[in-house]
């Protein structure tokens, strides 16, 4: 078997694995007292990272290279730098290495390979592309783009002059992007007529058309990527517009806690909210992140499947890569298009050495002829990934076995879109890797599992997780426009210290996380609120009332079940059929529930609030508990009484 080829990164000792000495030797980071170091003096240790690992054009000073005055924190405060340089400009020196490696997913088109030069001659086009349309610092500029490179170059060129980005997921529908450019008040937007998906062009300015209606966009530049023509006067092409502007575009000097952009995501709430990062710390974070993390060295070539509308696309598919002077490889397209073989072919075709990606497309890959992936030639590879959910130990090993070939450790990063980069995992060149378990917090920050009044539970028991100050450098400096939302999510359970909403426990030393403890779900990686779905369906002029669960899936890992309650209307798997489309019309296809239920009555408290971990039990087969609390127990059996005979685990 081919596969098996390549050196050994780890070695098995006392049921964990850990790096080999051929890992040790070479790793960015192998000693395993880098942990009891950096917490002797956390912010001189950051400090030293944010020295090192970036180029500033004027330090801060050291008394206020950490100034807390919670629930707000400041990272190298004083400190002056710009963003894009530190991704591009300083890799000038060797301008001729790669970039980024694109790969269409029409397989008779030919991958676009960007130099560090190239992509510092188009950065600087944008760049002036921006100016030309009156972008200026600290403006919003919304990006709604597919996996291609314009994505990367149009951040940058954002950074280069000191506006702030806001990427929307392709995916989202035109509702969504429209919700997203009103509460950003974007002047400009970036997006493209198209893209492939599953061997077909899907279009995208038709979205983003209906969303710019009523907002403050002013001008649309659009990348022409599956040739369509698009008229009117405000829309401008990509390419003639970087055509018609000088070459070089000096980069604004921004401080260090300026916002370097926007992504927003579901909390509790139906609105989702814009997370705010900022620029020096975040990018000190994503550099050392992916150094430690794993093993990153300007040679390699590492691949990150999340798309950039979420934040792990934003840190580890474009700029942790880019910070290093690595190679990023971004893919178009579907995993298993034209066959399941595709992403195997890839790593073997580019020799990606660094494999990141999510437990879904894990579970996904587990679950096909495995003669798909056998037949490639996988030995590049050195560290391994995986990041957005729990993943199970049968995956764990899956991958490491038949994507790592038993040779390459597994690095199982714990974070969120609010903690801009990882914050709790093992690293490539210390150990151990431990099937289900993040492992550490990253050298220089520390968390603690809690009980609901914020004191330490017992090692081993579940708790929730909780970061301790100094908080992390990449962690969000704010909610968009929200200070009371930014509180009362982060803040207002244990005031002194960040409240992640995720549960963990203690094992062996190490931390293993269980899941979100609110009505986060994680549908395939990608996050949604309960809330944020109910609001959608809610909108239909057809129902009156609904509630959203999740319930377990073997590939997506959870899958959104909905109960509607119809005001008019008779229930009908047609009827069934139209609402799942108007979620897709309102938010997007990822957020679809997998079953809509119509039924009479929702189980609900005196005070009305809906009892939705009964229709979860329900729907696991789980005796529900509870009923006493409630004005309508009756309820209850009706809804399952409509649920059995419907074989919804088995789907
Ligand atoms: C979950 C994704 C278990 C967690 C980077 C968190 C994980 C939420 C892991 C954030 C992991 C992320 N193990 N759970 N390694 N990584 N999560 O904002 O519940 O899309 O709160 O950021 O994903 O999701 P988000």
């Amino acid at each position: 078997m081919v596969k098996k080829k390549g050196i050994k990164w780890v070695v098995k000792r006392d049921g964990m694995y850990w790096p080999s000495e051929a890992m040790k030797k070479s790793a960015n980071m192998s000693d395993s007292k880098i942990y009891s170091k950096s917490m002797k003096n956390p912010v001189a240790f950051w400090e030293g990272l944010a020295r090192e690992g970036l180029t500033w054009e004027k330090e801060w000073e050291s008394k206020n290279a950490y100034v807390e005055k919670l629930p707000y924190f400041e990272w190298f405060k004083g400190g002056k730098i710009n963003f894009s340089v530190n991704c591009v400009d300083r890799h000038m020196g060797n301008s001729s290495r790669t970039a980024l490696i694109w790969v269409p997913e029409p397989v008779d088109e030919k991958p676009i390979i960007l130099t560090y030069g190239e992509l510092y001659n188009k950065v600087n086009r944008f760049a002036n592309v921006l100016k030309k349309y009156n972008v200026k610092k600290g403006d919003i500029v919304s990006i709604y783009l597919p996996m291609v490179p314009e994505a990367l170059i149009a951040m940058l060129a954002c950074a280069r002059i000191g506006a702030i980005h806001s990427v929307v997921f392709s995916a989202f529908s035109a509702d969504a992007l429209k919700a997203r450019i009103q509460d950003a008040e974007a002047k400009i937007l970036i997006t493209s007529d198209g893209y492939y998906r599953r061997g077909k062009p899907e279009s995208l300015i038709k979205k983003a058309k209906s969303a710019i209606k009523k907002t403050t966009i002013k001008n649309v530049i659009v990348v022409d990527r599956i040739g369509k023509k698009v008229r009117g006067k405000m829309f401008k092409d990509f390419e003639t517009e970087m055509a018609d502007v000088d070459s070089y575009a000096k980069p604004e000097i921004m401080n260090s806690e300026d916002p370097l952009f926007i992504l927003y995501t579901s909390g509790t709430t139906g609105k989702p909210k814009g997370v705010v990062h900022d620029t020096g710390g975040y990018a000190a974070q994503a550099y050392w992140t992916c150094k430690w993390n794993f093993d990153l060295k300007p040679e390699d070539t590492m691949w990150c499947t999340a798309d950039v509308g979420w934040i792990t696309g934003h840190t580890y598919a474009f700029y942790g890569p880019l910070l290093t002077g690595a190679t990023s490889l971004v893919y178009e397209g579907g995993p298993d298009f034209p066959n399941p073989g595709r992403w195997w072919k890839i790593i073997q075709d580019h020799k990606v050495n660094i494999f990141y990606t999510a437990p879904t497309a894990i579970r996904m890959f587990m679950n096909i002829n495995q003669n798909w992936i056998k037949k490639y030639d996988l030995s590049s590879l050195r560290v391994l990934g995986t990041v957005g959910e729990p993943i199970d130990k049968v995956s764990w090993m899956w991958y490491f076995n038949t994507i790592g070939g038993g040779r390459c450790p597994i690095i199982d990063t714990w974070w969120q879109t609010e903690t801009g980069g990882t914050l709790i995992n093992t690293l490539a060149g210390v150990g151990p890797f431990v099937p289900t378990i993040s492992g550490k917090s990253f050298p220089g920050l520390s968390h603690k599992i809690v009980n609901e009044e914020g004191h330490s539970v017992k090692k081993g028991n579940k708790g929730f997780l909780v970061q301790q100050s100094p908080f992390a450098p990449s962690m969000l400096h704010g909610v968009f426009k929200n200070h009371k939302k930014y509180v009362d999510t982060y803040w207002k359970k244990y005031k002194t210290m960040y409240d992640t909403s995720d549960g963990a426990y203690m094992d062996r030393g190490l931390i293993r996380i269980t899941g979100r403890t609110d009505d986060v779900m994680k549908v395939a990686g990608h996050r949604l609120s309960t809330a944020e779905l109910e609001n959608a369906i809610h909108d239909n002029s057809l129902v009156l009332d609904v509630a959203v669960v999740s319930m377990p899936d073997k590939i997506k890992g959870e899958a959104p079940i909905a109960f509607v309650v119809l005001k008019s209307g008779k229930a009908s798997k047609n009827l069934e059929k139209k609402l799942k489309s108007y979620v897709d019309s309102k938010i997007g296809p990822t957020a679809r529930p997998r079953r809509i239920f119509f039924v009479a009555d929702l189980p609900k408290t005196r005070s009305g609030k809906i009892m939705r971990r009964i229709l979860k039990a329900l729907l696991v087969n789980e005796e529900p508990k509870g009923l006493m609390t409630l004005v309508n127990p009756e309820s209850v059996a009706k809804i399952d009484l409509i649920l059995q005979g419907q074989n919804i685990l088995k789907k």
